[in-house]
């Protein structure tokens, strides 16, 4: 039925048919009522193109940049857990639908394949690797967390991406009352013992996540293990979740190498602003220090467009891989991934855009609320 999927709503309507209906909900729910969670998506409609024509858009060239690493498009696929509860296949199947896509895969602490699976997985004969990075969440047990950042520099991967917004988890409604944890035959398979593992523990009448996180996550996280950490990798890092101005400028003085904007696909904090309504406030603040990206609420190559337009040097998409992969593994994942390519190429033609450079912030027009634009 693949030809009756036309955008990323289609891959959502089918994973949620197809999934267990706690599995749904843990990878669908934001936390407590969820108001960032429809904000995330609604702040696209914000705003408004002020396109230009007449500008040979026969040939759109939209390839990108992270780092130093080349990507096919500026469309890259951000950390999201334990895929494997989506399809048999999970991080393998996503890793290796990205490497066909030429964009590169942020893996996370929690996948439920390891570090070094998923970068074989990206591997050819020839020899040629994904473009990985890890998504880091620093345990308290620090050499546990340093040596899962070593054992992504010895498998290859390019980018630490440490993640700021989750001393603690969110309340997450859904996996409060469906009691969360993982199918018994998952396990977070980068860790060796069944408790940090997330396969084995005491979660009582609650998300089992939630009580994990509390358990093992440290909430003492502060800026001086920025320094920290930056101290026991030459790996470039990445804060992942910074909302305000402020932070940025904190966080490039501290040294890092990129700044994504996020608030956790509204999983944490409720009420945070939408990330495109923090985007610029951001981009401005670092004023081209860092490198700033940002997720959630990106659904269709429109958004992706307006991201860029506001000052993002890519975006990271999260629900829809998994909805993706839920229907057909890593063929699902190409499918939204060539989506969002077609869906962007269309918008950046239709605006006049012939490459990610010819993307400024006139393109864009916030939509005054007061009148009916
Ligand atoms: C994992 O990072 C989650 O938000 O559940």
């Amino acid at each position: 039925m693949s030809g009756h999927r036309v955008c990323v709503g289609d891959f959502e309507e089918e994973a949620r048919r197809v999934l267990p209906k706690a599995i749904y909900d843990y990878y669908s729910s934001g936390a407590d009522e969820q108001k960032t969670l429809a904000d995330n998506t609604a702040a696209f409609n914000r705003w408004r193109f002020l396109p230009r024509m007449l500008r040979n858009v026969s040939k759109v060239d939209l390839s990108a940049s992270l780092l130093g690493q080349k990507l096919s498009m500026p469309v890259c696929v951000g950390a999201t857990a334990m895929q494997r509860m989506a399809h048999p296949e999970g991080e393998t199947a996503t890793a290796r639908a990205c490497q066909a896509a030429g964009t590169g895969m942020m893996l996370s602490s929690w996948a439920t394949s390891t570090i070094e699976e998923v970068m074989s997985a990206t591997t050819s004969s020839q020899g040629s690797a994904g473009i990985m990075w890890l998504q880091l969440y620093i345990y308290k047990d620090r050499e546990l967390t340093l040596s899962l950042v070593r054992r992504a520099e010895k498998a290859g991967y390019k980018a630490i991406f440490v993640t700021v917004d989750t001393p603690y988890l969110g309340r997450r409604w859904n996996d409060m009352r469906n009691c969360f944890k993982l199918p018994s035959h998952l396990s977070m398979s980068n860790f060796s013992t069944a408790t940090l593992a997330f396969s084995e523990g005491d979660y009582g009448n609650d998300s089992g996540l939630a009580v994990y996180v509390a358990k093992a996550i440290d909430p003492s996280l502060s800026w001086d293990d920025i320094t920290w950490l930056k101290k026991h990798t030459k790996l470039p890092l990445i804060v992942k979740g910074i909302l305000t101005g402020e932070d940025a400028i904190q966080a490039v003085n501290y040294g890092v190498d990129g700044i994504l904007v996020s608030n956790h696909g509204a999983r944490q904090l409720d009420g945070v602003p939408a990330t495109l309504d923090v985007l610029e406030e951001v981009v401005n603040a670092v004023q081209g220090r860092c490198e700033v990206y940002m997720d959630g609420g990106v659904r269709r190559g429109t958004d992706v467009l307006k991201a860029l337009a506001l000052g993002a040097k890519a975006v990271f998409i999260g629900r829809p891989v998994l909805w993706g992969l839920a229907c057909q593994g890593d063929k699902g994942v190409s499918e939204v991934l060539e989506l969002l390519r077609e869906e962007l190429r269309l918008a950046m033609a239709l605006a006049g855009c012939r490459s990610l450079s010819e993307i400024s912030r006139s393109l864009v027009r916030r939509v005054n609320e007061t009148s009916r634009m």
